[in-house]
């Protein structure tokens, strides 16, 4: 395969390094193979093998003195030889540092002008993620956002690697707001059989019945009684329900199409049948014990608040009805790997159900990985949760409205609004709007909150949206300028080679080169924030190669006199990976903006 994909670079120093060591000390159980990558000294070559100094490490605890520069050279004696690797020198206190061959390096790079950006090798997995999932009724919040926007990213890198990937909205639409949400349906649109009642604001119509709910006993008790008849599945009860839900489910789309997430819903109610099943089986296994009338199950030490299982007045919860998911996904779905982005205020309730699936033998982790991909909180640009003036949380149509008017102020700011045709504008309006709040959200380490800021986020300097999309503009130019439709670069691409000889073309394609390094990392950690630095990281070192290698050299008059062909490839394989980042980061580039 390293003849039609880029290799993992770090893959191959790894195997190659292990193989080395494990041949130079066959006394040592697993010795540490450490690989990193090299300082910016050319000096000090590409990458470098740091094992030198932990293997002495071993030796002198077992009393053993030895110097890891000996160790060292022990290694490069044992290392078989690579296409890869050019040389290797010993330096300091016991570094390798490791000089790829450039020639190599032309090779793996050149395979994406016939392949295309080709994803890396890894073994194939059938993977469930189950994101956004917004509550019905409730308006969907900026926390949904976060999780439908890590979601749809995490899930496009799954699917790049091609892996299954099954989309789930685990939306909320089964819980006990039902109950008063159903009961008010009846008082204002009694025919609501025959005619579907126009309900505009689900936001307000719930906090109606929330009113009445709270002040009028026998309305609660209505309320009560009509969870009971949709629980089991009353007809007139379900049709109600269906409809509330319908409500919820088309603005949900509204968001979903403009953010271009697809998404399958499978929200709590799928599982109710399920749930009764597994509660039964949990009860028999002994799992569940007794506490002031509620069924709770505890997970194992890591964990110290148990899941509540059934209710005092016998009712399900959102906890029942996720242990009836992990085992309807790990069972019937077969699926390998299961994540969930949720917020991280809900971390200890997926570690204690982790715990609790293990627990009743659903979860194997020999078997089956599980993730709890976490997030912070959103804070208004005051540092506080995000909220309007008033104190309402914000409505997220409002939140991409107000995002495309700024994009629009933006782009006319800029003078772009003259040089565009009116589509041409539209579609940056629409990249640099969506692509900006994406990007804000995905840019931040997704462990810590972040500030929601506009302004912040469509500045044109520095890690935004905004600089990427106008760098990736700027690339695909210049190739259109020297007159190479994508149909002339292929052709290009076999006769002409790629030029690393330029120390800062060297730079370039020595990052070019990592890109599935860096997909594989985060395909590990689950970190967008990787791949949105890496892309910076591109975008940086392409504007230095450009500042001091020419590609396309004009006279004073403005027309070509030299086209340096090799560096058009340079320049278009840039824009190739750029474009694949892009992609797996929901960012849409346009080629004019
Ligand atoms: N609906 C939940 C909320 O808004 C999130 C559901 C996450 N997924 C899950 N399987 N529990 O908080």
């Amino acid at each position: 395969s390293s003849n039609t994909k880029m290799e993992s670079i770090t893959e191959a120093l790894n195997n190659l390094f292990c193989t080395a060591i494990s041949a130079a000390f066959p006394d040592i159980q697993d010795p540490p193979v450490v690989i990193a990558l090299a300082g910016n000294n050319p000096k000090f070559g590409d990458y470098q093998c740091n094992s030198a100094m932990p293997i002495a490490n071993i030796y002198k605890q077992s009393g053993k003195k030895v110097n890891p520069r000996d160790l060292a050279q022990k290694i490069l004696d044992n290392l078989p030889s690579h296409p890869m690797v050019e040389k290797c020198e010993i330096a300091g206190p016991g570094f390798i540092n490791i000089f790829l061959d450039r020639a190599y390096v032309v090779k793996s790079l050149s395979t994406i002008f016939e392949h295309g950006v080709q994803p890396p090798t890894v073994e194939k997995k059938r993977v469930l993620i189950d994101f956004s999932s917004p509550n019905v009724a409730k308006e969907m919040h900026v926390g949904h956002l976060r999780s439908t926007i890590i979601g749809e990213t995490i899930a496009r890198l799954l699917e790049f690697v091609n892996f299954d990937v099954l989309r789930i909205n685990h939306i909320g639409d089964w819980g006990t707001q039902f109950g008063m949400l159903i009961a008010h349906l009846q008082d204002r649109f009694p025919d609501y059989l025959d005619n579907m009642p126009p309900i505009s604001d689900l936001q307000a119509f719930y906090k109606e019945s929330k009113k009445r709910f709270d002040e009028d006993p026998e309305f609660k008790k209505r309320a009560y009684a009509c969870v009971v008849k949709l629980q089991s599945f009353e007809p007139d009860h379900i049709k109600a329900w269906q409809l509330i839900c319908d409500v919820s489910r088309k603005e949900f789309q509204k968001i979903y199409d403009r953010l271009d997430i697809t998404l399958i819903e499978r929200g709590e109610s799928f599982y109710q049948k399920r749930t009764e099943k597994i509660v039964k089986e949990l009860e028999e296994a002994g799992l569940l014990e007794e506490d002031e009338g509620r069924k709770i199950m505890w997970g194992d030490q890591s964990t110290n608040i148990p899941l509540t299982i059934v209710k005092s007045d016998g009712g399900f919860t959102y906890d029942s009805s996720d242990m009836a998911a992990i085992k309807q996904r790990l069972e019937e779905e077969k699926v390998d790997w299961v994540i969930y982005v949720v917020d991280l205020g809900q971390a200890t309730h997926f570690y204690t159900l982790f715990a609790c699936a293990k627990k009743a033998g659903i979860l194997d982790e020999k078997k089956h990985r599980v993730d709890f991909v976490g997030f912070g909180v959103v804070l208004g640009e005051d540092k506080k949760k995000f909220k309007t003036r008033s104190g309402e949380s914000i409505r997220l149509v409002d939140l991409l409205d107000k995002g495309m008017e700024k994009a629009l102020d933006k782009l006319k700011e800029k003078g772009r609004d003259k040089a565009l045709t009116p589509e041409e504008l539209k579609r940056a309006q629409e990249a640099v709007a969506y692509g900006c709040i994406k990007y804000a959200d995905l840019s931040h380490n997704r462990n810590h909150e972040y500030v929601f800021s506009f302004d912040k986020m469509l500045e044109d300097k520095g890690n935004t949206a905004v600089y990427l999309l106008y760098a990736y503009t700027r690339i695909k130019s210049i190739a259109r300028t020297a007159n190479f439709t994508p149909e002339k670069i292929k052709e290009l691409s076999k006769k002409e080679s790629l030029p690393l000889d330029h120390e800062k073309e060297w730079k370039l394609g020595k990052v070019l080169l990592r890109f599935p390094d860096e997909l594989l990392k985060t395909l590990n950690d689950l970190y967008p924030h990787h791949i949105c630095e890496y892309v910076y990281e591109i975008a940086n070192t392409f504007t230095e190669f450009y500042e001091s290698c020419y590609c396309v050299e004009k006279d004073s008059s403005g027309d070509i006199v030299k086209v340096n062909y090799g560096r058009i490839l340079l320049t278009e394989a840039t824009a190739m990976i750029m474009e694949k980042c892009f992609h797996i980061l929901g960012l849409n580039p346009v080629e004019k903006m």
